[in-house]
C-alpha cells in the first residue's frame, strides 16, 4: 500500500499547520509536553492529532448514503501518549481543568472496556476510539497508556469535536501498540466506535478528520464504494474564504438524539422503505434513500449522459418527482400510517429502526426529510461541479461566487424548512452574515445550534468579521473580550487531516 494511505508521521509542526499558525502551535505543543511531564514525571513518546471539520455543503445526507463536501479545520484534538508494558491501564488527563482526570483498565479481548453512555463524560469518547481500535487489533494484552489531551475544537458547536477525539484516541491506541492500519481502516473503526456513545451518525466527520488534505475540501462518497476525492475551490478573483461563526447555542447531539439527530436518521430510513415499497423494491432490502435510487435506476431506461454530474442531476431530479408522487402526507405520518405506507407492521418498524437507538415522536415528517435529502444531494454535486469547472481560469468570478453562494443559501433554507435542524439563532446569524457580504451562509454540522459557515470574498474577510461581531455578537454578548470574540468568529482554511507527531529533539518542535 502507498505511503499516502497511512496516517503520516512528522517531527515538524510546519507539516501540519498553515504558516500563520506556526508560532501559536509551537507554543501549544511545548506546553503540552511540559504539562505531560509535570503530571506523569516523564516525556510523552508521541502525539496523535486529528482535526475538527466544517461541512461546506451536504447536511444530514451522509447516513442516507449520499456524498458530502466537508473540509478539515486547524482546530484539533491532540493526545500526547507514553506507554508501559507493565500493565494495560489507561490514564487520562486533559489540559483543560474543566475535564476531570480518569483511569480505566482493559477488561479482556471481547469486552475491552465498559462504556456507560448514560453518563455524559469526555472520557467516553476516548474509550469509544480505544475500544473500536482494540476490537480490530484483537490484542490479548495491550500496553498501558499515559495520555494528556488538548482539544481546540469548540464542543457542541457542530465542528465535530467528538469525532476528532474518537479519531485521535483510535490513532493513539494503534500507535501505542505499534500497529499500522490504513487511513481507510481507521476511518471505518472510528465511525463504528462513535456509535458506542449514543448517536447513529454517518461517516462524514471521521472521514474528514482523518483523510483531509490542506488546501482542499473532500468529496466523500459512501455508496456503493467509500471514495474520497479532494475538491479545490475555484480560482476566483477575489479568492474564496470561509468564515465560521458560532451562534453560542450549544447543541448537544447525544442528549437531544432521540428527538433530533437519531429521529432524523429513522425518518430518512423509513422514507427509503416507503419509496422502496411503492416502487416494488422492498425485496431488494435497500437501507437508504441512495440505495433506493440506485436500485430504481438499475432497472430502468436512462438517457445517455455526457458526464457523471449529468447523471446525478437526472437521477436526483427523478427521485424528487417520485417523492412527490408517493410520499403524499405533507404534514407527517403517525407510526401506524408510516408502517402501512412502508408495507411493514408497526412492530417491524420498531424492531428495525427504533430499538437500538430509541427515538420519540408522534408525527414523522417523512416527506420533508426525503425532499431535503435528494435536493441537498443535488446541491452537493452541483457545488463540486462549479468548483471543478473553474479551476485554472474563471471567466466571470462574480457569477461563480454567486452560484456557489446560492447553493449554500438554498441548503440553509432546506435545513430550516424541510429538515427542521436550524434554530432562530442560526437563521438570524446566517441572515446577518449574508447582509455583511457573504455570498452564501448556512449552518454547518448537525445544527440545532452550533456554527454557521459563510463564503466571503477573501479581500473583505476582516471587514465581514467586524460587521458580524457588531451585529450578532456585541449586542448579545456585551462582555466578551476581543480574545473571546476571536474564538467565536474566525476564518477557516482547509487544513490537513490526521497526523502523528514525534519530537526529534527534546527542545525543538520545529524538527530542526
Ligand atoms: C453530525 C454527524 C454527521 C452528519 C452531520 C449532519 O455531524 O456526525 O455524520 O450526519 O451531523 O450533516
Amino acid at each position: 500500500m502507498q505511503q499516502e494511505n497511512f496516517v503520516p508521521t512528522t517531527n515538524s509542526v510546519m507539516d501540519i499547520y498553515a504558516e500563520s499558525k506556526i508560532p501559536g502551535q509551537i507554543k501549544r505543543y511545548r506546553d503540552l509536553f511540559q504539562e505531560f511531564k509535570t503530571i506523569y514525571g516523564f516525556d510523552p513518546e508521541f502525539v496523535a492529532r486529528s482535526p475538527g471539520r466544517v461541512n461546506i455543503i451536504g447536511e444530514h445526507i451522509d447516513y442516507a448514503g449520499f456524498p458530502v463536501l466537508p473540509m478539515a479545520v486547524d482546530r484539533d484534538c491532540l493526545i500526547a501518549v507514553a506507554t508501559t508494558k507493565l500493565d494495560s491501564k489507561v490514564r487520562l488527563a486533559n489540559v483543560n481543568p474543566k475535564f476531570t482526570r480518569a483511569e480505566f483498565s482493559f477488561v479482556d479481548k471481547e469486552r475491552i472496556v465498559d462504556i456507560d453512555d448514560t453518563v455524559h463524560e469526555w472520557t467516553n469518547y476516548f474509550k469509544a476510539g480505544y475500544k473500536g481500535m482494540l476490537e480490530s487489533l484483537k490484542l490479548d494484552a495491550p500496553v498501558g497508556m499515559f495520555c494528556l489531551m488538548d482539544g481546540s475544537v469548540p464542543s457542541g458547536a457542530g465542528m465535530s469535536s467528538s469525532s476528532a477525539l474518537v479519531c485521535t484516541s483510535s490513532i493513539a491506541t494503534m500507535i501505542a501498540n505499534k500497529k499500522c492500519l490504513s487511513k481507510n481502516d481507521i476511518v471505518q473503526i472510528a465511525i463504528a466506535s462513535e456509535r458506542y456513545v449514543g448517536t447513529n451518525g454517518g461517516g462524514m466527520d471521521q472521514t474528514a478528520s482523518i483523510m483531509s488534505h490542506a488546501d482542499a475540501a473532500t468529496f466523500i462518497e459512501f455508496h456503493p464504494k467509500f471514495i474520497t476525492t479532494p475538491v479545490h475551490f475555484p480560482a476566483t478573483l477575489p479568492a474564496i474564504s470561509f468564515v465560521v461563526a458560532n451562534t453560542m447555542v450549544v447543541a448537544d447531539k447525544v442528549v437531544s438524539a432521540p428527538v433530533c439527530y437519531n429521529l432524523r436518521v429513522v425518518e430518512t430510513k423509513v422514507a427509503a422503505m416507503i419509496l422502496a415499497n411503492k416502487l416494488g423494491l422492498l425485496s431488494e432490502r435497500p437501507q437508504t434513500l441512495k440505495e433506493v435510487m440506485d436500485l430504481f435506476f438499475a432497472g430502468s431506461e436512462e438517457p445517455k449522459y455526457a458526464t457523471v454530474t449529468e447523471r446525478w442531476i437526472f437521477r436526483l431530479g427523478r427521485m424528487l418527482e417520485l417523492v412527490e408522487q408517493f410520499i403524499t402526507q405533507h404534514d407527517g405520518y403517525s407510526l401506524a400510517e408510516m408502517a402501512e405506507a412502508a408495507g411493514l407492521s408497526e412492530d417491524e418498524i420498531h424492531a428495525r429502526f427504533m430499538s437500538k437507538y430509541p427515538v420519540r415522536a408522534d408525527v414523522f415528517h417523512i416527506y420533508a426529510r426525503a425532499i431535503h435529502v435528494y435536493s441537498e444531494a443535488l446541491r452537493v454535486v452541483q457545488f463540486r461541479d462549479v468548483c471543478e469547472r473553474n479551476q485554472d481560469t474563471v471567466e466571470d468570478s462574480q457569477v461563480v461566487l454567486h452560484q456557489l453562494g446560492r447553493l449554500m443559501n438554498e441548503s440553509q433554507v432546506s435545513c430550516r424548512d424541510n429538515y427542521h435542524c436550524s434554530c432562530k439563532e442560526l437563521d438570524d446569524l446566517t441572515l446577518i452574515c449574508r447582509k455583511a457580504g457573504a455570498y452564501g451562509s448556512r449552518l454547518t454540522g448537525a445544527g440545532w445550534g452550533g456554527c454557521t459557515v459563510s463564503m466571503v470574498p477573501e479581500d473583505q474577510e476582516q471587514e465581514f468579521i467586524q460587521r458580524v461581531k457588531d451585529e450578532y455578537f456585541r449586542p448579545r454578548f456585551p462582555d466578551y473580550t476581543e480574545e473571546q470574540l476571536s474564538n467565536v468568529i474566525f476564518s477557516s482554511r482547509p487544513s490537513s487531516g490526521a497526523f502523528i507527531y514525534r519530537k526529534r529533539t527534546a527542545i525543538n518542535p520545529y524538527g530542526g
